[in-house]
């Protein structure tokens, strides 16, 4: 597990993590990068996938982007906390990770998935989303590389950090 700061878009992993809503349709943030970058094909491939629930993944060809596979996840909206955001942040990951083996993937890169326009606190999803990649890779992944993709600085330094 590594984090580096920079555009997601601009990675040549073999994944793509998209922080996306239920519609699958493209938005802002994150999200209207890749769907920008991708073409417009990308939405078309995403109609009949929606609705994706929170929490859970799809799966899509990279379109104009260097990636072969970008992986829509769905994170939660933060509502205070007791809500179960928590719970719900860590299968993002864990059902993002568990779309590699069966697609050949052996490199993912990340976004920090709710921490925008979701507004969940950002040390504790970088936690969560440590924790969740940690136990999983222990779990059966030895060989997929994880690449957590900061836009900014602080958020950086958050996951390194964690990871130190
Ligand atoms: N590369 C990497 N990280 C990025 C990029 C980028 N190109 N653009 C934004 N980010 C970072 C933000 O700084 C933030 O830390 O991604 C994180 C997630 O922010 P959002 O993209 O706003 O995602 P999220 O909080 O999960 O909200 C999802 O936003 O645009 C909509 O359609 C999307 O409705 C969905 C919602």
């Amino acid at each position: 597990m590594r984090v580096i700061q920079g555009d997601i878009t601009d990675m040549n992993t073999d994944a793509i993590v998209n922080a996306a809503n239920s519609g699958l349709l493209g938005g802002g943030g994150v999200d209207g990068a890749i769907h920008r970058r991708a073409g417009p094909a990308l939405a078309e491939y995403c109609r009949p996938l929606a609705p994706c629930p929170t929490g859970q993944a799809r799966i899509t060809p990279g379109f104009g982007l260097a990636v072969r596979w970008i992986i829509h996840t769905v994170g939660p909206v933060w509502r205070g906390g007791r809500h179960d955001e928590a719970a719900l942040l860590a299968a993002c990951y864990t059902n993002c990770l568990h779309l590699c083996a069966p697609h050949g993937i052996r490199s993912i890169a990340f976004p920090a998935i709710s921490t925008g326009a979701y507004g969940f606190p950002k040390r504790q999803a970088a936690e969560i989303a440590l924790q969740a990649c940690r136990s999983f890779l222990a779990r059966f992944g030895t060989e997929l590389e994880v690449l957590f993709v900061c836009f900014d600085r602080t958020q950086h330094d958050i996951y390194a950090a964690l990871l130190d």
